[in-house]
């Protein structure tokens, strides 16, 4: 199978490769800027990396030859990143919408397959968190169903949702691209991937905030407080980067079944708040580390505003429906929270406090 992965150095694209590249069928090229974390790719004759980004105005015309000779087309290329939302909007915006549609046009035009990664923002927050009670008493309230359940978001001045709304309206051009003229496509909403490679650790090997894990992972790893964003009362459903990466093998592997759906990809069984997160990987690292005093890592409460600037306004809860996946893909998460944290904390921990080299 002739992939095409645009985006494909960043922390999705380096474990899809890892699973692909292990099957000799699969022959992938690929564009990035970045190849931190595919150096390990780079000599593998299956595997061609051209170092820009796909829609750069000079890379467009290789694009559209890959595009024509290839069977399916992945799109990664995204800034999935909260704290760039209500801080950079046009460049979320242009990332999320603008520059992804001259591919959708590609694809449309040769009828190439298109397997494009949404988010689980498209749906923003729930109907519960609106409610005078804001009950979660009720599935129907709050559960996220791939094909019924609508997007609801917050005013415009709450920059926040620049990111849901472009992705939003990328899907629904894939969608009438697919209705009027007959795009083969699938979308993929991922629901908190984890695991190694995620982000980068803030003054190490990037700058600014990066998502949870990477925060709070920082902070263990510098002595700092964990900060809780007004409390750490939203909710979250955490999945294993390995399981995500299966699913989206067998989305490539079942086009009869997976084809023209939208999945949602995570583990309903993982939920967590982000204040039971912080907890949960203090004392997972207290594990790794063998050192007890990790047990009682400092915890601060803070606010959006000062943590994430004016605009903010978070997900409430994000509970997958994935009957969807388990049906015509035939997956099912299995690793449990503990499980997927002690892994990917471990896999940080060996990271950046390995000694340098002299
Ligand atoms: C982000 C993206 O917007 C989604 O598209 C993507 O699907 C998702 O990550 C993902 O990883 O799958 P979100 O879960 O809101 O969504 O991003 P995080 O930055 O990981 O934040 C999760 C929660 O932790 C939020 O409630 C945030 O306010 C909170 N947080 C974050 C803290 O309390 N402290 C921190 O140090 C960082």
């Amino acid at each position: 199978m002739r992939v095409v992965i645009l985006g494909c150095g960043g922390f999705v694209g380096s474990h899809l490769l890892d699973n692909l590249l292990r099957d000799e069928s699969y022959l992938i090229e690929g564009w990035d800027p970045e190849d931190r974390k595919i150096r390990q790719h780079l000599d593998n004759p299956r595997f061609t990396l051209h170092r820009s980004i796909a829609n750069a105005p000079e890379a467009l015309v290789e694009v559209e030859r890959a595009i024509r000779e290839c069977d399916v087309v992945v799109n990664l290329a995204a800034i999935c990143n909260p704290a760039d939302y209500n801080t950079r909007p046009l460049s979320v915006i242009r990332a999320n919408l603008f520059e992804v549609y001259p591919i959708v046009e590609l694809c449309a035009k040769y009828k190439r397959w298109l397997v494009s990664f949404s988010t689980s923002e498209t749906y923003g927050r729930t109907i519960a968190s609106y409610l005078p009670a804001g009950t979660y008493d009720d599935p129907e309230l709050y559960e996220l169903r791939e094909d019924e359940t609508p997007l609801i978001m917050g005013p415009i001045r709450n920059q926040r949702w620049t990111y849901a709304c472009a992705k939003q309206m990328t899907e629904r051009l894939i969608y009438a691209h697919h209705d009027e003229e007959g795009l083969p496509f699938t979308i993929i909403r991922p629901l908190n991937f984890f695991g190694p490679r995620m982000d980068y650790i803030p003054t190490r090997d990037g700058d600014g905030v990066p998502r949870v894990l990477a925060c709070f992972m920082a902070a263990l790893l510098s002595g700092e407080p964990m900060q809780l964003v007004d409390g750490g009362q939203a909710r979250r459903t955490i999945v294993s980067i390995y399981e995500a990466v299966d699913a989206i093998r067998r989305v490539l592997e079942r086009p009869e079944t997976s084809q023209n759906q939208i999945f949602n990809i995570g583990n309903p069984n993982n939920e967590v708040t982000i204040a039971e997160l912080a907890d949960a990987m203090r004392r997972t690292y207290a594990r790794i580390t063998g050192d007890a005093r990790y047990n009682d890592h400092p915890i601060v409460v803070t606010t959006a505003d000062a943590f994430y600037g004016a605009g903010y306004e978070d997900c409430d809860r994000r509970m997958p429906d994935i009957s969807k996946a388990e049906r015509l893909l035939g997956w099912v998460p299995r690793m449990s929270l503990a499980e997927v944290l002690y892994g990917t904390m471990q896999s940080y921990h060996d990271t950046y406090t390995a000694p340098k080299a002299a």
